[in-house]
């Protein structure tokens, strides 16, 4: 192995020697080329450094004149640029200069705007102070003309309320008088006005009706306190009451549905205040001034016809009270029909209506009330008309009202006299509710006294009872159909008083 290693490294030796020797010739050979080379470069060499030298000869004379120009140029430019130095040195130096007067002023400026602020704010100071002074005296003047304003207020104040309490009054007196007057004014039309009024209701002659304000009737009647309400009929309430004089009245509020106006219900209370006849209840005056006309009857104590047959008021009333009744209510109507001027017809003649005094005579009340209705068929009432019971049965007719009509309800009355039952009872048989179709039917049956009051008949003499049946024919004779066919108030009174007169008579011995 040593053996090849070493070989190996002979021939390694070797062949860096031979390398070596290679490289060494190499380089020989090299150099001689060089040398070569060199040498037939230095004769090109040299020829070209001939025609260099006469190129650079050549050159040199251009470059020398050009240098020389150049020197010209860079002499004049030196020149220039010398001036130009300067002047730029020169510039530098102003602006130097410049600039230090700048600074300068600039630092005079800043030290005079320095000694300015200093000395505004100076100013400043002083100025603040001054308005701070100036703004202290101006507050110390307010205060003290606040103060004295408000002392001035307060006068003011006290002052103004002295003025105006006394302004107050003076107003206050004013309104006062302003009112007295307003007052006394309404108070004299209201005088001038119940003296018209009662100018109307008396403009008949002789000074009877009056015409009575709002507040007299509410005095009489105790502002229409329940406890003086005497009834409720078909018209409204009535209450009783008490006038000044002591005059004790029965005050009645005419509702009659549609009343006329004012006047003209003064005018038709006029003809009412001058009936006077004992048969009557007196209509004293009425009030205008409230909602409803108010009318002012006399009192009469001892209470309805209806009341005292019912009721069988004080025991009941004899045959010689009942004639008399009939008699005295007979009489009132005759008087109304035949007296009064004009004709007055009381459209409401019933037993309600008629009321009894203390000595029992009879006295007719609210007649000719539906004079006080607008006549306007469509509006009138069946009250201002009429009741049920008592109703002329022409009124369905012709809706006419006359004389004749108040003959047929009295002829219901007088049934009612005789009999002591109601106009209508709807407790009796049925074709008998209607007392004056049941009462009719019995006379043709000719057995009238089985209609009259059993306590009529109890005791009652054969005179007596004839009158009974004659009275009961005069009943039936204002109960005809036809008007015509009926007796007139006159004619009835007669017979009444003809009947009276047989019931009072003396029998004979
Ligand atoms: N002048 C008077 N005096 C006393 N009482 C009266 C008078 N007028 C009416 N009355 C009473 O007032 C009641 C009501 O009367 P009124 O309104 O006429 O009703 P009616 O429709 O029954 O007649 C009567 O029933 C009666 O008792
Ligand atoms: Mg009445």
């Amino acid at each position: 192995m040593s053996e090849e290693r070493a070989k190996k490294r002979r021939t390694g030796k070797r062949e860096k020697r031979e390398g070596r020797e290679g490289r060494r010739k190499q380089k020989e050979k090299k150099e001689k080329q060089r040398e070569e080379r060199e040498e037939e470069g230095g004769k090109r060499a040299e020829k070209k450094k001939t025609e260099n030298r006469t190129v650079e000869k050549e050159e040199k004379k251009e470059r020398e004149g050009r240098g020389k120009e150049k020197k010209r140029e860079r002499r004049e430019g030196g020149i220039e640029e010398e001036e130009k130095r300067e002047e730029e040195e020169e510039t530098e130096e102003k602006e130097n200069r410049e600039r230090k007067k700048r600074d300068k002023g600039n630092k005079k400026k800043m030290r005079r705007k320095e000694e300015k602020k200093e000395e505004t704010r100076e100013e400043g100071g002083r100025r603040r102070r001054k308005r701070n002074r100036k703004k202290q005296k101006r507050e110390e003047k307010w205060r003290r003309r606040r103060n004295r304003g408000e002392e001035n207020r307060n006068e003011r104040v006290q002052f103004s309320s002295l003025t105006s309490g006394l302004g107050s009054a003076l107003v206050a007196a004013v309104i006062g008088f302003l009112l007295y007057k307003r007052h006394r004014r309404h108070k004299e039309a209201l005088a001038r006005l119940a003296r018209e009024r009662e100018e109307i209701l008396n403009s008949g002659g002789g000074k009877t009706a009056k015409v009575f304000t709002g507040k007299q009737i509410k005095k009489a009647t105790n502002n229409f306190s329940k406890d003086r309400l005497l009834g409720t009929g078909g018209f409204g309430e009535v209450y009783k009451g008490v006038l000044e004089d002591s005059t004790v009245v029965a005050v009645k509020c005419a509702k009659v549905g549609n009343t006329k106006g004012t006047d003209q219900v003064l005018n038709e209370v006029r003809i009412l205040c001058q009936v006077n006849h004992r048969g009557l209840v007196r209509l004293l005056g009425c009030c205008v001034e409230l909602e409803q006309p108010l009318l002012v009857y006399e009192y009469i104590s001892n209470g309805t016809l209806l009341e005292h047959l019912k009721g069988k008021l004080n025991g009941g009333l004899t045959w010689i009270h009942r004639l008399n009744v009939a008699r005295d209510t007979a009489e009132g109507l005759a008087y109304l029909h035949f007296s009064a001027v004009p004709p007055i017809y009381h459209r409401d003649v019933k037993s309600s209506n008629i009321l009894l005094d203390d000595k029992l005579n009879a006295k007719v009340a609210d007649f000719g009330l539906s004079r006080l209705a607008e006549t306007d068929l469509s509006h009138v009432t069946t009250c201002a008309q009429g009741t049920l019971g008592y109703l002329d049965p022409e009124y369905y007719r012709n809706y006419q009202l006359t004389d004749k009509s108040d003959v047929y309800s009295f002829g219901v009355v007088l049934l009612e006299l005789l009999t002591s039952q109601k106009a209508i009872d709807f407790n009796r048989p049925p074709d008998d509710v209607n007392l004056a179709i049941y009462v009719k039917r019995v006379v043709e049956e000719e057995r009238l006294l089985d209609a009259v009051d059993p306590d009529l008949k109890k005791g009652a003499s054969e005179m007596e009872l004839e009158t009974m049946k004659a009275l009961g024919f005069l009943a039936v004779g204002c109960l005809e159909e036809r008007r015509q066919n009926r007796p007139s108030m006159k004619e009835v009174t007669e017979e009444i008083e003809y009947i009276i007169s047989i019931a009072t008579s003396k029998p004979e011995n």
